[in-house]
């Protein structure tokens, strides 16, 4: 059972081994709140998965702004918690990364299209449109399918196979246990609230990928991996080829569920890619990606990894 004591460290650790170093003001608040006995107390009448770090400092920046001073986080939150609570409550941690698509790109142009790709935790479905971003590899620049489209930066080795043109995809669709709607502001606003305050290139990322989901709204379906992946996938269009694919979602799931998603999409006849973190899928990662990158993911092909790729898509690795 969790205790304050416990919630308490699990803050700190929050601090010393994920925002050391990265997040300066995400470091502060999360000791601020390891320090205020009265606010562990209110987290831990929250439900167990409703108390972790990421979530309270999203929610708080959500109601309240950004309280700029991290070591009266806690007071901050204290006077406003009527308020912040149902927004806890009421949301999740699920940030939609479309930077991640410039490592999927490559995995895809290697499949004979035209293509049905369909993503199981789609978020918002920022990733289901690969084809209308740009993509600076360092050594090459695939240009946006619009003028205006944003160019995410990828550094990728010199073995990456990489594409001269964006993959033909004739339908595509996502799943989501709880689909956030790119046409909602509220959605919207809680999706930039989820990058870290510091993380600057990653909210013009994610900026400029709304502006242009908001024109071509990507299809998000309401459902579980495992329940509701294989209706989906029979819509896809006679003659294209189907690829199921996901990224940093595995890991919401339990190990037999990974297991059981994996004879699912095999079942199904689909391409499967995988872009994971190398702790969530073990037997993928070969152990020598998971000694030299212990922070990245692995990008997999039918459960054969191919590529070691950077969390947030900043690089490409082949295998
Ligand atoms: C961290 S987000 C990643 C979103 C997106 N794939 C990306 O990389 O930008 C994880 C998403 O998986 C969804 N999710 C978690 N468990 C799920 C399940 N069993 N079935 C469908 N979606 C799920 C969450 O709702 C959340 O939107």
């Amino acid at each position: 059972m969790m205790t304050m004591e416990s919630l308490a460290e699990i803050y700190r650790t929050f601090a010393k081994r994920e925002a050391s170093g990265i997040s300066p003001t995400y470091e502060a608040y999360a000791y601020s709140v390891a320090e205020s006995g009265t606010l562990l107390e209110l987290l831990l009448q929250l439900p167990s998965g409703k108390q972790q770090p990421n979530l309270l400092f999203a929610a708080t920046r959500h109601v309240i702004g950004l309280p700029d001073h991290g070591e009266d986080f806690s007071q901050h939150v204290l006077r406003a918690w009527e308020e912040i609570m149902p927004v806890v409550l009421s949301r999740s941690t699920q940030t939609n990364e479309p930077g991640r698509c410039a490592c999927f790109l490559p995995a895809f142009a290697q499949i004979e299209g035209p293509l049905s790709i369909l993503e199981v935790g789609a978020s918002a479905g920022l990733c289901l449109l690969p084809d209308l971003y740009g993509y600076d590899y360092g050594q090459s620049v695939l240009a946006p399918a619009r003028p205006d489209g944003p160019i995410f930066p990828c550094k990728a080795s010199a073995q990456t196979p990489l594409p001269q043109a964006h993959p033909q995809i004739a339908w595509r669709a996502g799943l989501d246990l709880n689909p956030l709607d790119v046409g909602k502001e509220e959605d919207m606003s809680w999706l930039k609230t989820l990058v870290w305050p510091e993380q600057k290139a990653r909210r013009t990322r994610l900026e400029a990928a709304i502006e242009i989901a908001k024109s071509h709204p990507p299809r998000v379906v309401t459902g579980d991996l495992i329940a509701q992946t294989e209706a989906l996938a029979s819509e896809a269009p006679y003659g294209t080829r189907l690829v199921i694919f996901h990224t940093a979602v595995l890991n919401y799931v339990s190990p037999e569920t990974r297991k059981e998603f994996a004879v699912l999409v095999k079942d199904l006849g689909a391409e499967w890619l995988a872009n994971e973190s190398v702790r969530t899928l073990p037997d993928v990662a070969p152990a020598s990606i998971l000694e030299a990158h212990p922070g990245a993911f692995v990008l997999s092909r039918n459960g054969r990894a191919i590529a070691c790729t950077g969390p947030h898509g900043q690089f490409v690795e082949w295998l």
